[in-house]
Parts: C-alpha cells; sequence; structure tokens
C-alpha cells in the first residue's frame, strides 16, 4: 500500500473553448479516480482574459505560487479578440508565457500524430500522410519571445522603431537539444534541428551546440540540420522524412502549426511544457491542447475535445509515468473516431457529426469497454 500524497493537479481554464473541453478532461479525471484509483488533489484557476476580467491581469501571483506547487497544470486555451488590442502586459497571451518562463518550462514537445480514421481529413493526399508521427521539440523560454531590448521607441525624428531580440545562450540550446535526442532514442532515432545559420549569428551557435550535444552524448541517434525555411518546404513536401525536429522558440511556434495542420486538424493536438526535473526528479510540467482558444466556436458545444484529452494522457505518461493509463485514453480516442463520430472541425462526408460533450461521453463509453 502506498502512503504517498494524492499528485496535485491544477487546471486552467483559461477562456474560449478551454472551459468546454477542460470539463470534458475533468471527466475523464474522476473515470480514472473511479476505475484506476487515481486519485488527484484537482484545484482549479484562472489564466488568460479570464484572470484579466476577474482580477486585471491574465496570471496573478496566487495562481503562479499555485502552478509551481503543482505537480502537473492542465491548461485550456488563453485570448479571444475582446482583449486584442490590450498592452502586452495585459494580454491573455501574457499569462501563459509567465508561467512558461517562471516555471522554466524549456521543452514543448508538439507530437502530430495523423490518425488512421483521419488521413482523409488532411489537406495533403492520405498517402504523403497516412502513418504519420513526428515530435517537434520547440525552445520555450528562450529566443525573440523574451530576448531583450524589446519595445517600440519613438526616434527623435518622430519614426517608430519596433524591437525584438533573438538572443540564445549555448546552455539554453544544449538543455532542449538534450530532450530531443533523448526522445528520439525511444523512436526513430532521427533528430533534425532547424535554424537560419545562413542569416543568424543564434543559428550559427545552435546549430553547432546541437552537434556537440549529438557528438558528444548521443552518438546513436542520426542527426540532420535545415534551414528552417527549407524545413518549413520539407514539412509538407515528405513529412514522414521526420522523427523529431528540434528548433527554437519562434521557428518552433510557426513549424508546429503547419505539422499540426497535417493531421488533418488542431483539434487533435496535444503538448506537454516540461522543465528540468529536480534532484527528487520533479520535473515542473504544463499540458495543453495546440488548438487555442477559437472564440469563433466558443460556448456552441462545438469544440474537439481530443486534444485536451489527448494532453491529459500526455501528462499521466511523462509527469507520472502512467503509461498505461495514457494508453488507454488514446486508444479510446482512436475507437471512437474509428466508430464514425466527428466534431465539426474533423467532419467528413458519411460520418456522424456530434458536439463536445457527446464526443467526450463516447470517450467515456469506449474506456468503460476497455476497463471492464
Ligand atoms: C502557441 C501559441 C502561443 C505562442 C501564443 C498563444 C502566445 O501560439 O502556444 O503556439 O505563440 O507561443
Ligand atoms: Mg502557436
Amino acid at each position: 500500500m502506498s502512503l504517498r500524497k494524492n499528485k496535485k493537479l491544477l487546471i486552467l481554464p483559461g477562456d474560449g473553448i478551454g472551459p468546454e473541453v477542460m470539463a470534458e478532461a475533468r471527466r475523464v479525471i474522476e473515470w480514472m479516480a473511479k476505475h484506476r484509483s487515481l486519485t488527484f488533489d484537482v484545484a482549479e484557476g484562472l489564466v488568460g482574459g479570464a484572470s484579466l476580467d476577474a482580477h486585471g491581469a491574465p496570471l496573478t501571483d496566487a495562481t503562479l505560487s499555485e502552478a509551481m506547487a503543482a505537480d502537473a497544470v492542465l491548461l485550456g486555451a488563453v485570448g479571444g479578440p475582446q482583449w486584442d488590442d490590450l498592452a502586452f502586459e495585459k494580454k491573455p497571451e501574457r499569462g501563459l508565457l509567465r508561467l512558461r518562463k517562471e516555471m522554466d518550462l524549456f521543452a514543448n514537445l508538439r507530437p502530430a500524430v495523423v490518425f488512421d480514421a483521419l488521413a482523409d481529413a488532411s489537406t495533403l493526399k492520405p498517402d504523403v500522410v497516412k502513418g504519420l508521427d513526428i515530435m517537434i521539440v520547440r525552445e520555450l523560454t528562450g529566443g525573440v519571445y523574451f530576448g531583450e531590448p524589446r519595445g517600440i521607441e519613438e526616434l527623435p525624428d518622430g519614426t517608430r522603431r519596433g524591437v525584438n531580440t533573438q538572443v540564445y545562450t549555448s546552455p539554453e540550446i544544449q538543455r532542449v537539444a538534450r530532450v530531443a535526442f533523448e526522445l528520439a532514442g525511444k523512436r526513430r532515432r532521427l533528430v533534425c534541428s532547424a535554424e537560419k545559420s545562413n542569416v543568424m549569428e543564434s543559428g550559427a551557435l545552435w546549430r553547432e551546440e546541437v552537434q556537440k550535444v549529438h557528438d558528444e552524448e548521443f552518438p546513436d541517434v542520426e542527426l540532420s540540420h535545415m534551414y528552417a525555411d527549407n524545413c518549413a518546404m520539407q514539412l509538407v513536401r515528405n513529412p514522414k522524412q521526420f522523427d523529431v525536429i528540434v528548433t527554437d522558440n519562434l521557428f518552433g511556434d510557426i513549424l508546429s502549426d503547419e505539422a499540426a495542420m497535417l493531421t488533418g486538424s488542431l483539434g487533435m493536438l496535444p503538448s506537454a511544457s516540461l522543465g528540468m526535473a529536480d534532484s527528487q526528479g520533479r520535473r515542473p510540467a504544463l499540458y495543453e491542447p495546440v488548438h487555442g482558444a477559437a472564440p469563433d466556436i466558443a460556448g456552441k458545444d462545438m469544440a474537439n475535445p481530443s486534444a485536451a484529452l489527448l494532453s491529459l494522457a500526455m501528462m499521466l505518461r511523462y509527469s507520472f509515468d502512467l503509461g498505461g493509463e495514457a494508453d488507454l485514453i488514446e486508444t479510446a480516442v482512436k475507437s471512437v473516431l474509428n466508430g464514425g463520430l466527428r466534431t465539426a472541425d474533423i467532419m467528413e462526408p458519411g460520418k456522424a457529426r456530434v458536439s463536445t460533450t457527446v464526443m467526450g461521453e463516447a470517450i467515456i463509453g469506449e474506456l468503460d469497454k476497455l476497463a471492464g
């Protein structure tokens, strides 16, 4: 019998469709408590526009402390048109960026997997994407997102100048490269590092440091380098050439959206953002669906809850070493797709279009079958 305390989980539903998809995640957490005796102490908090409206800031210090104390954070989405014109420090996105930075979540894992049942949902030809399984590892706490100096200034002649700084240090590059090599070691052993070393010093350093980590620590993984623009092109030309792609914060933002769309819908894709493990092996972690707030369909019971549930599965796998339970969720999602149910984002002729809640219920139903 284990005397360990319950794991602490903080749910931050956020804005737009975040609360709707997180409600389905909560149902699966309750299912796990009932059927797998996995009990989490679940707390809920505000982030993004929701926090801004309630407290005047997109993330309060109190919520940040709760996030730091939690064993894992599950986040819905942030942002919406009603907050678009705010100053940068107030924007909902700032709440998410502050969480990433303060929790030092430097490694962002974004798998792009094409489920067999959805191979026709991609805008690319089915044979180009069928069976696709790539992992983008995006550096998440550095680069142009956080580099100083930054700002908009007025010059003496009255013109304005916007400045951001792309900056990386060797330890920042090395630690995210290690994550990529370690993941590749459990996959197809291929890492492609993407940068713009032909035009940027930070890119040249990126290439050198990734190569060094490879040569010194992971010689059994195959490493290639690609300019980020070529990588973007190769992703639509022949995506199956990739296994793990490691890249910086901005290129990772762009390439991961592109990779996501290869799968047919952002509504299917989870992500994990991980920090460095401490001496007890405890690792700060935040899990979120890639789809964002989708304000156009918010509140309509239309959103696809799959990405949120698959993010929960990633949490079970990476934060709690519960691969079996993670597999259960992934299998349940696949079975529901195979059974022909589709939310609007992945709807195809001949399939049954269902709401967020019906999709969630169907996934729970599959879990019941799998456990029974
Ligand atoms: C993402 C999003 C965020 C980013 C926004 C919401 C700040 O696009 O997670 O990819 O740019 O990192
Ligand atoms: Mg993005």
